[in-house]
């Protein structure tokens, strides 16, 4: 409770802070929610061992090889599997025609833009859905699928509304191949603290998606923006300024669309950020607690972490802050709203729903990774995260050899190091070969201040670094080998002695 309150202080300073010191304030909130279709949403814990078989192929790979696969990606399983299109709208008991009543939203991430030979490229990356209108007591019946070991009569007033918002986010029936057209104004921005808004260069202009959305209703895609003028005149060409320029992008016939992109230059530096228990607190590695950080509390930043990034938004000249979250597109709105009045503006990545599956879980944040790393050959970048994402544990050092000068910088908060509790164990083999001076496990947010990142100098000698090159943190000293260690993870402890029980049989 303390230090919820204490996180809470923090997270009013930072508020406060970043307002006075001009952290730049984006332009029209970001909107649109997630979207759906129907599978039955599962539980943290009490699992039905026998069940569980049938889904027992991928569960057992993935543990025999690594870690689960719903923890790889720092996504603990309630978040996996949620229902989707037309599930959603057979679970409501929805008709065609109220769906059709229904008005059409876009969930419009805000994107990043690359300088080619024909000018700005922009990706346009979000989701078609409709949101339907569903009543308080289906919502709570719904809500309470989720919620493990409570219900949502049990949990406070204001934790009940951010439950059934959430769970309204979920229950959305995505619109499968429909086409979407974008209106881009100019973006006017208080960037300077001053109370002097600048206006970016470029005109208004449409821009059409090249198809439809897909089965899950989805869209992403780079298209190439004309050079027109506006109040400012032309946007600079990305080799000419190092100026990281914004337009506004609204979904045409909807007001849930409105997003910021960013025009990135060619040459510069690049933050990508995960979000949870790096940004704020979520304690993935402890189900109970964060399925509730999740699902019914309010955002609550990692200690001073809005402190550190706003100084790095003041003192780092046009860096460019890109948020690579593996959580999923139903609840981006909720990521971004958080984000947005806590951290730097900045462009948004989140898993789309043909990675929704366990087998492609692993995959995203490379897939996401690699999307952003083509897309500026000539960009550096700081990769941010925690030890409790085994995909990031691989995923991050791999870049350095997959990209070989692009990675400036790796810095990994070491969660067992202050929450006792975290007992998720982490593989620090990728690290092997790679300077120290490149990366630094650090404990708590001031040990990344007075680093040099900007000039390659990353690492704090203050910081010991314990690190074996192999698997770490592993509870009770078991071997990587030992299943067992899965019970630490706060999950009902007889089911997973059962699991570990069939497994030694099917093995
Ligand atoms: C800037 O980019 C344009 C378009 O790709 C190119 O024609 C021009 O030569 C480049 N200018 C410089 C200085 O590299
Ligand atoms: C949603 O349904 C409730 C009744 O079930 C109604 O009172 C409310 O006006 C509806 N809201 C919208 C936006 O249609
Ligand atoms: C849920 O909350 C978010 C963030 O506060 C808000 O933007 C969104 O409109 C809400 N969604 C619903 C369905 O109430
Ligand atoms: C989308 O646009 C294409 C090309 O303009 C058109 O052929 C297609 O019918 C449109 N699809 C829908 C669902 O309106
Ligand atoms: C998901 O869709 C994107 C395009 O929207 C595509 O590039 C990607 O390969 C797809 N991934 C999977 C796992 O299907
Ligand atoms: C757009 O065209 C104007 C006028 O030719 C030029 O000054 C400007 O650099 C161009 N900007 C971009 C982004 O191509
Ligand atoms: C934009 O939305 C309006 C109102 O919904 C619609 O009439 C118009 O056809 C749309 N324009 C395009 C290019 O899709
Ligand atoms: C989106 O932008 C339009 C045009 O500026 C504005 O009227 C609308 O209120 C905005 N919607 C939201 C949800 O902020
Ligand atoms: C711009 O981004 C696209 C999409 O990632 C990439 O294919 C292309 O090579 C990039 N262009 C340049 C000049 O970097
Ligand atoms: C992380 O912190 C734990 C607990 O203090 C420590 O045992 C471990 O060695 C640290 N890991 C690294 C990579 O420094
Ligand atoms: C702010 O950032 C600069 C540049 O990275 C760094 O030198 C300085 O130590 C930082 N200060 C704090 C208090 O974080
Ligand atoms: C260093 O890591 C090893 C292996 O994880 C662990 O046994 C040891 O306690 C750690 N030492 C410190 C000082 O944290």
């Amino acid at each position: 409770m303390a230090s919820y309150l204490v996180g809470f202080r923090i997270f009013l300073l930072a508020a406060l802070a970043s307002t006075s010191l001009g952290v730049a304030v984006p332009h029209p909130m970001i909107t649109a929610a997630p979207s759906l279709v129907e599978r039955a949403p599962s539980k943290v814990q009490g699992r039905d061992i026998v069940s569980d078989i049938g889904g027992l192929g991928s569960y057992l790979s993935s543990v025999v090889g690594t870690y689960p696969s719903y923890i790889a990606s720092g996504i603990p399983n309630f978040f996996q599997g949620f229902p989707t299109g037309t599930a959603v709208q057979s679970s409501l008991g929805l008709s065609d025609s109220d769906l059709a009543a229904t008005p059409t939203q876009v969930l419009n991430i805000p994107g990043y833009a690359n300088w080619t030979e024909n000018g700005w490229n922009l990706r346009f990356h979000g989701n078609v859905f409709k949101q339907p209108n569903i009543s308080e007591s289906k919502l709570d019946d719904l809500a309470n699928a989720f919620l493990v070991g409570t219900s949502i009569q049990q949990l406070p007033p204001t934790e009940q509304t951010q439950a059934r918002n959430l769970t309204s986010e979920i229950y959305v029936v995505q619109q499968p191949y429909v086409n979407v057209t974008f209106n881009i104004e100019p973006a006017t921005i208080n960037s300077d603290g001053n109370g002097a808004p600048t206006t970016h260069g470029g005109g208004s202009q449409k821009v059409a998606l090249q198809g439809e959305t897909t089965i899950e209703g989805d869209y992403d895609q780079f298209l190439q923006l004309a050079n027109v003028s506006g109040p400012a005149g032309y946007l600079l060409p990305g080799n000419g300024t190092t100026n990281i320029q914004r337009l506004n992008v609204y979904a045409n016939g909807t007001d849930t669309g409105n997003s910021t992109a960013y025009l990135v230059p060619t040459t510069g530096l690049t933050i990508v950020s995960d979000i949870d228990d790096i940004l704020r607190v979520t304690k993935i590695y402890e189900p109970a607690e964060g399925l509730l950080n999740s699902f019914a509390k309010p955002f609550v930043p990692w200690m001073n972490m809005p402190d550190i990034y706003a100084n790095w938004s003041r003192s780092i000249p046009d860096f460019h802050f890109h948020y690579l979250t593996t959580t999923p597109e139903q609840i981006t709105r909720n990521y971004m709203d958080f984000i947005f009045k806590t951290y730097p503006g900045g462009s948004f990545d989140t898993r789309p729903l043909n990675f929704s599956d366990v087998s492609a879980t692993l995959s995203i944040r490379k897939f996401l990774l690699e999307k952003i790393f083509q897309t500026y050959p000539e960009r550096k970048f700081i990769l941010i995260a925690d030890t409790s994402n085994s995909d990031v544990m691989k995923d991050y050092p791999a870049m350095v050899s997959e990209f070989p000068g692009q990675v400036q910088c790796i810095f990994l908060r070491n969660t067992s190091a202050t929450d006792s509790r975290d007992k998720f164990p982490y593989d620090t083999s990728g690290f092997k070969g790679i300077e120290q001076n490149k990366y630094m496990f650090f404990l708590v947010p001031d040990d990344l201040t007075n680093l040099d990142i900007l000039n390659g100098q990353c690492y704090n000698t203050s910081i010991p670094q314990n690190i074996t090159f192999s698997e770490q943190g592993l509870p009770f000293g078991l071997s990587k080998n030992g299943v067992a260690s899965r019970a630490e993870l706060g999950w009902n402890l007889i089911s997973a002695a059962c699991l570990v029980v069939l497994l030694t049989i099917i093995l």
